[in-house]
């Protein structure tokens, strides 16, 4: 008897820790049912301005290529200038990444303005294995690790940067006692806390925007839908400008051949390695 009740509290202690917010899921994964959608109909940005930096690099650009073993001399890092926006966002990108540096700028330009004011920068690196994608968000950066999106698949891209608006705050603050109101979240991924809950109804609630629909009702989760048709309507989400007084400054610039840094990055390194406290996501296969 002991031993059954011992093995039963293990149980449910694994069955908490793998879906901490314990609800049923709408749909099991959103990619493939929305991104279709998505990619139609979410108003595009174009990029206009490539400025490339030969000599520097964003501090963070360097560390985190140092980390994940792209030589600094591989790493692109261009200036993007949108239409909406007066100032450019700094990306930067292994040669080895698996995403090109257009994919990036036009997804970059599908997410709506008043997300893409919150981030800082861009960055794409490849998997080691070749395969799926990964990604974080940190500091107001969007880290991708793999093949993370195209024009017609830009969930991942989102989602990224729902984090970077989020912080933290506004999942915890706002998002969680409406789940709690509610049966289920948007799916599987959505389930791991109120953080990534967020992300994901980001990628449903601006789907519902822009294509009029969802592929199936979404009463189950109809407290965390009102929230967010609430908090992030279209005019929120896409003014006609970028908010250049909450857009990040960029990280310091440094010089991309400083022998320091190639000395570190010839003994650091494994890839994908976020900074410490945060968490890789993993998407699986997206495009
Ligand atoms: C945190 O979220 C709350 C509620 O959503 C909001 O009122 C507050 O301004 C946010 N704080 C920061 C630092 O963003
Ligand atoms: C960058 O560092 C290299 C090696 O020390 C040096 O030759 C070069 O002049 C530096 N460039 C800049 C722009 O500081
Ligand atoms: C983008 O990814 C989707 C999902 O895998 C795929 O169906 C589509 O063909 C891809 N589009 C391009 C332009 O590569």
């Amino acid at each position: 008897m002991m031993k059954l009740t011992s093995i039963l509290s293990v149980a449910s202690y694994i069955a908490t820790a793998s879906a901490a917010l314990g609800k049923t899921t709408w749909l099991p994964e959103l990619g493939p049912s929305l991104n279709p959608g998505l990619g139609e109909k979410l108003p595009f940005k174009a990029s206009t301005g490539n400025n490339p930096w030969t000599t520097t690099i964003p501090q963070v650009c360097q560390d985190t290529a140092i980390s994940n073993k792209c030589k600094p001399s591989e790493m692109e890092v261009f200036g993007v200038t949108y239409p909406d926006c007066a100032k450019p966002w700094v990306m930067c990108r292994c040669s080895k990444s698996p995403m090109a540096q257009q994919t990036i700028r036009d997804v970059f330009g599908e997410v709506p303005v008043h997300l893409r004011s919150t981030v800082r920068h861009v960055m794409a690196f490849p998997t080691p294995d070749g395969k799926g994608c990964h990604a974080y968000a940190s500091s107001g950066d969007i880290v991708f690790f793999g093949d993370c999106a195209n024009k017609t698949a830009p969930s991942v891209f989102l989602h990224e940067s729902a984090h970077t608006r989020d912080k933290n705050n506004y999942s915890k603050n706002t998002i969680l006692p409406a789940v709690n109101s509610d049966t289920c979240v948007p799916d599987n991924y959505a389930n791991t806390n109120e953080v990534e809950d967020f992300a994901q109804l980001m990628v449903v609630h601006t789907h519902k925007l822009v294509t009029g629909s969802s592929p199936k009702p979404t009463d189950c989760m109809s407290h965390q839908m009102d929230i967010m048709a609430r908090d992030w309507s279209a005019s929120t989400l896409w003014p006609a400008t970028c908010d250049l007084s909450v857009k990040p400054p960029n990280s310091p610039s440094v010089n991309k051949t400083d022998p320091k840094n190639v000395a570190r990055w010839a003994s650091e390194g494994s890839a994908p390695t976020p900074p410490e406290g945060v968490q890789l996501e993993d998407f699986g296969v997206v495009v």
